[in-house]
């Protein structure tokens, strides 16, 4: 099973590559990690596949690159390698229950540059994990972004994708977010109160949701507390065997 995290910088992927992986093999399971980040100093996991070896953003910073060009750079490099890439993580997949891809910082270089999209166009059947942090849901149109994010995650890189709230143990009325995360139909219902032209357009996307959205839940998921770690395994275990039907 191979489990792609994907988010904004500091949305919780690396943390949560690390202890997903924990909990996986606390319960047994062979997990092997893939560390897709040029740009990353120090993780908290040892991986069995690192792209650092091959390139990183930092030394090609020396060459005089300044940080976003720098890290645009690494992946042109790494581009003609990614068959090389795919063909060893579905090496990685054969010998381990799990492999767990932790992508780069920042999304866009993963979503926007072809080593990424042609990276995960060569593995068979991976589950994405969209990471979210609660602070960027503040209104109603807000939760309709990142319900559509995921589902221009999923257009983008042709995989299976789940939106999953990270860092839950930060917020104290949960309940509120899974409300309007949850459940399209009263989200929707809310922002046909809304009386701007952004929560008029929000209200028309999150209309059409339930037709061009794939029945999916949303993923609740804190490392502090290890919740939503369950909900994460029986759902992967669920894509591996039904392809695609998460509700
Ligand atoms: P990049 O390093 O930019 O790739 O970010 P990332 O998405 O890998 O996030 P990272 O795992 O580095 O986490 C960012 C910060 O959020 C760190 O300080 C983590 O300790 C913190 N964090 C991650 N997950 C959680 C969580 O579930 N709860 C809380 N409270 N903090 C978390």
């Amino acid at each position: 099973m191979i489990l792609t995290f994907v988010g904004t910088a500091g949305s919780g992927k690396t943390t949560l590559t690390r202890a997903f992986g924990k909990y996986l093999e606390e319960n047994d399971y062979r997990v092997s990690y893939v560390n897709l980040d040029t740009g990353v100093k120090k993780l908290p996991y040892r991986p069995d596949l690192d792209v650092r070896v091959e390139v990183t953003a930092w030394e090609i910073m020396e060459e005089g690159y300044g940080p976003n060009g720098a890290i645009v750079e690494s992946y042109d490099r790494l581009l003609p390698r990614v068959s090389e890439y795919v063909s060893s993580i579905m090496e990685l997949d054969g010998e381990n229950n799990y492999v767990l891809l932790d992508t780069p910082g920042q999304m866009e270089t993963f979503l926007f540059h072809d080593f990424g999209v042609r990276l995960m166009e060569g593995l068979p059947e991976p589950l994405t994990v969209y990471l979210f942090s609660p602070d960027i849901l503040r209104k109603p149109a807000d939760f309709c972004f990142a319900r559509f994010f995921g589902l221009m995650i999923e257009l983008r890189l042709g995989t299976t994708t789940v939106p999953a709230m990270s860092k839950v143990d930060t917020v104290e009325n949960l309940e509120e977010y899974r409300r309007y995360l949850d459940d399209v139909e009263y989200l929707t219902a809310r922002l046909r109160l809304e009386p701007s032209t952004q929560g008029l357009l929000a209200y028309r996307m999150c209309s059409t949701l339930p037709e061009l959205a794939p029945p999916t839940r949303v993923l609740y998921i804190s490392t502090q507390t290890g919740e939503g770690f369950d909900d994460l395994e029986t759902l992967a275990y669920e894509h591996r065997c039904t392809c695609g039907d998460l509700t």
